[in-house]
């Protein structure tokens, strides 16, 4: 499974990084606005550090707008995804802008209705939202599957992005079930690589080593 950062923090996305386990990144405006940086300058660094899909999402609701924002985007590196959500007008620009192969994802996925049709757009990647979909008392896992399964069984040039992800035990439902991507934030990255054995076994063979050389 892909691992992709959820985040617009560059020094999470180093760190991750050096750990060699980013193969892309994606933001949202939310994320964007903690950071307090100029929008394409932020993500033109990020690109070049991850030299893998980096997702930015347009601000604009009209396909025109979309348009014009994904085509200013996609100029900023050759690594830019243009997130487009999921409306009317998002499909229709999303059509366009595959004609002009510019890589969408498709955020916003609610269901898997939204989710086909994304894909007949065009999309490159869809975004199912998982935790939210939790938040208001749905499986989201089940929309994630649901799109995974669609994908596979019509063969469409997409992948899902299981987004919204809010916890280790979602990353290991993404894995059990084939999901193609997971996008995370850094905690739950690190929160991966945790295990209390581990650390106590670390401490025992260390100790009954250092006992062997008195
Ligand atoms: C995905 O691309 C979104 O940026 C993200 O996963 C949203 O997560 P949230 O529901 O925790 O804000």
């Amino acid at each position: 499974m892909k691992i992709f950062l959820d985040t617009a923090n560059v020094n999470e996305i180093k760190k991750a990084c050096d750990m060699g386990m980013v193969d892309g990144v994606t933001t949202n405006p939310s994320l964007v606005a903690k950071e307090k940086k100029d929008f394409k300058k932020l993500i033109k660094e990020i690109c070049n550090i991850v030299k893998a899909p980096v997702s930015a999402e347009v601000i604009s609701l009209e396909e025109s707008g979309m348009i014009k924002e994904a085509i200013e985007l996609s100029k900023i590196s050759e690594h830019v995804v243009v997130k487009i959500p999921f409306t009317l007008d998002g499909l229709k620009a999303t059509r366009k802008l595959k004609e002009k192969n510019i890589n969408v994802n498709m955020t916003l996925i609610f269901s898997l209705n939204q989710a086909l049709l994304a894909c007949k757009a065009g999309a490159r990647y869809i975004s199912p939202f998982v935790g939210r979909l939790d938040d208001i008392g749905y499986n989201g896992f089940d929309l994630a599957i649901d799109c995974q399964n669609l994908i596979d069984n019509y063969g469409y040039d997409c992948e899902v992005i299981a987004a919204s992800i809010r916890n280790p035990n979602h990353v290991i439902t993404a894995i059990n079930n084939g999901i193609d991507i997971s996008t995370l934030p850094y905690s739950i990255l690190e929160q991966m690589m945790k295990h209390p054995l581990t650390d106590i076994g670390i401490e025992k063979f260390l100790s009954d080593w250092k006992k062997s050389q008195n």
